[in-house]
């Protein structure tokens, strides 16, 4: 049953959902105002002060064929959400949400297995919402404060939630190719140099275009390449 617990804070939202995950239901939100000890993908830490959005959901799916695609459903629900309130946001893949060139969503994603196999997905999500100040993110970001848009946590977060539970089922049985058109309206990559980054491997070339099961082709000059994880560096 969907369930949305509250904390002033936490050490990491994620972290509390993988912790409890055995006696929290599928669909459980926990939401914290601020976390000390907030984490992002590649083990970066993520900055985590009074007025940024971080949430996350425990999700416990029958079939987890379309796991990746959950969080890419995901990052295109913060960016409609956020469109929708009045930023000019975008998609860089493989789930970030950019705003004037820079950070205004990331999502860091957690599959926990346990002896029968996988037991729960945790979709860990930070929004800049009201931050006046983000240059110790250790990126270059962004808030919705920042780009005038005087919104809440507490306004933003219903929106996204509504947005991802109305299409979690018909992600969760057909995948990507339920969402590629909305999510390659929002990419703006396709035809551009990029370099895709996972750990201390690199793959350069151009973007021709995101397969029906979202990951990206990249051309190179030793030809077209499918790449399913990784930070794309523009
Ligand atoms: C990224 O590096 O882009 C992902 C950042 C994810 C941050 C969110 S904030 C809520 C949840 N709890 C965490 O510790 N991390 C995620």
């Amino acid at each position: 049953m969907r369930q949305i617990l509250r904390f002033d804070e936490l050490d990491s939202t994620n972290a509390y959902a993988k912790r409890n995950r055995s006696f929290l239901s599928d669909q459980t939100v926990l939401v914290a105002r601020t976390q000390t000890a907030g984490r992002g993908r590649m083990t970066r830490q993520w900055l985590s002060e009074v007025g940024g959005l971080y949430f996350s959901v425990l999700l416990k799916p029958v079939q987890t064929r379309f796991l990746p695609n959950l969080t890419q459903w995901m990052a295109l629900c913060v960016c409609e959400s956020v469109r929708e309130a009045g930023a000019e946001a975008f998609l860089k893949w493989p789930n970030d949400v950019l705003a004037d060139g820079k950070k205004l969503c990331g999502i860091l994603s957690e599959a926990v297995t346990g002896k029968k196999g996988f037991e729960a997905l945790v979709l860990g999500v930070g929004v800049n919402v009201a931050q006046a100040d983000l240059s110790q993110a250790g990126q270059p970001a962004v808030s919705l404060k920042m780009l005038g848009l005087p919104l809440t946590p507490e306004e933003i977060l219903p929106r996204i939630l509504d947005r991802f539970f109305e299409g979690y089922e018909q992600v969760v049985n057909r995948g990507f190719e339920s969402i590629r058109a909305a999510y390659l309206a929002r990419f703006p990559y396709l035809g551009k140099p990029v370099t895709i980054r996972c750990g201390t491997r690199e793959a350069a070339g151009t973007v021709q275009t995101l397969s029906p099961q979202g990951t990206l082709l990249l051309q190179t000059p030793q030809g077209v390449t499918e790449i399913s994880i990784g930070d794309m560096m523009v």
